[in-house]
């Protein structure tokens, strides 16, 4: 174990997996706990988050895991004080809290649109909101959101929601990431490019007819690297972005996406 987030805590938004198996949130907490890191696993679904809280103290660091829904700001708030009252800090915020729902603007209802922008756009900013007085506090901290490619590209499938609450993020890191550089917090994020992860044999596996060689195939060959991508991959980016190493980044937006936002299709 390299240490490099020695005996910092890290609260995880959407610390769990959608399924079993590896998710972007409960392996980005691993990575972090195998780094040295405390964590705060919080999940809407109250297994998800036990079974992250109990995959992290497997690798020997304390774990904690409430339930919250992002898309509240009251939960999210009585999940940082009890986060704060639980290990003293947060150093570390990482909101992987993500959900999309099918449709162009024209086919997605009201209802749809307004619960990802709850949970992708408004869940960033009333972690912002519970977490930077916590970090102002200490005297810094670090701050990593998780967004998509699908904030820059059209991903080849109508999730208008999604594109727009996933720019809303990248722009939100942005603005954070100034207004409270002089605080010692930086903010950045990661843009996944198209992830193996088990969200996709749901959400994106219908597009395929259900086929799923078809679409592993056909999302590994639209990237110049002509594979998906891993969560270890995410939690890799998500390490640095939390660590010291990138102590003189802010604002950045990083795509984690074997090239595929370099390239025009051909
Ligand atoms: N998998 C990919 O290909 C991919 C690509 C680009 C971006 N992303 C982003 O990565 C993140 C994680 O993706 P994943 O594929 O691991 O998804 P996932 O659905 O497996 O994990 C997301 C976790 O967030 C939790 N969650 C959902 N809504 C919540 C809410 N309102 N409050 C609290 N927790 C909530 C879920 O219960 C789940 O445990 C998301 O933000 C997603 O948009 C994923």
């Amino acid at each position: 174990m390299a240490e490099r987030l020695k005996d910092k805590v890290a609260l995880v938004l959407g610390a769990g997996c959608l399924t079993e198996g590896w998710g972007n949130g409960n392996a980005t907490a691993v990575a972090f706990a195998r780094e040295g890191a405390d964590i705060i696993a919080v999940d809407i679904n109250e297994d998800a988050a036990a079974n992250t809280a109990e995959l992290v103290e497997r690798e020997g660091r304390r774990a904690l895991h409430l339930v919250a829904d992002v898309a509240s700001l009251e939960q999210v708030q009585r999940a940082v004080n009890i986060a704060v009252e639980t290990f003293g800090r947060i150093d570390i915020l990482h909101n992987n809290a993500g959900i999309n729902a099918r449709g162009g603007p024209v086919e997605l209802d009201e209802e749809g649109w307004d619960r990802v922008m709850d949970v992708n756009a408004k869940g960033a900013y009333s972690a912002c909101k519970a977490v930077i007085p916590v970090m102002q506090r200490q005297g810094g901290g670090a701050i990593v959101h998780v967004s998509s490619i699908a904030s820059v590209a059209w991903t080849g499938h109508p999730f208008i929601a999604y594109h727009a609450s996933k720019a809303a993020l990248n722009h939100l890191t942005r603005a954070v990431a100034v207004q409270h550089a002089a605080d010692n917090i930086r903010c950045n994020c990661i843009m996944p490019g198209l992830i193996d992860s088990p969200r996709i044999y749901t959400s994106i596996l219908p597009f395929y007819d259900g086929d799923v060689e078809k679409m592993r195939s056909a999302r590994s060959v639209s990237v110049p690297m002509r594979r998906m991508g891993d969560v270890w991959d995410i939690a890799h980016a998500a390490i640095f972005f939390a660590s010291d190493e990138s102590k003189y980044i802010t604002g950045a937006v990083l795509p984690v996406d074997g090239g595929i936002t370099c390239a025009i299709p051909h």
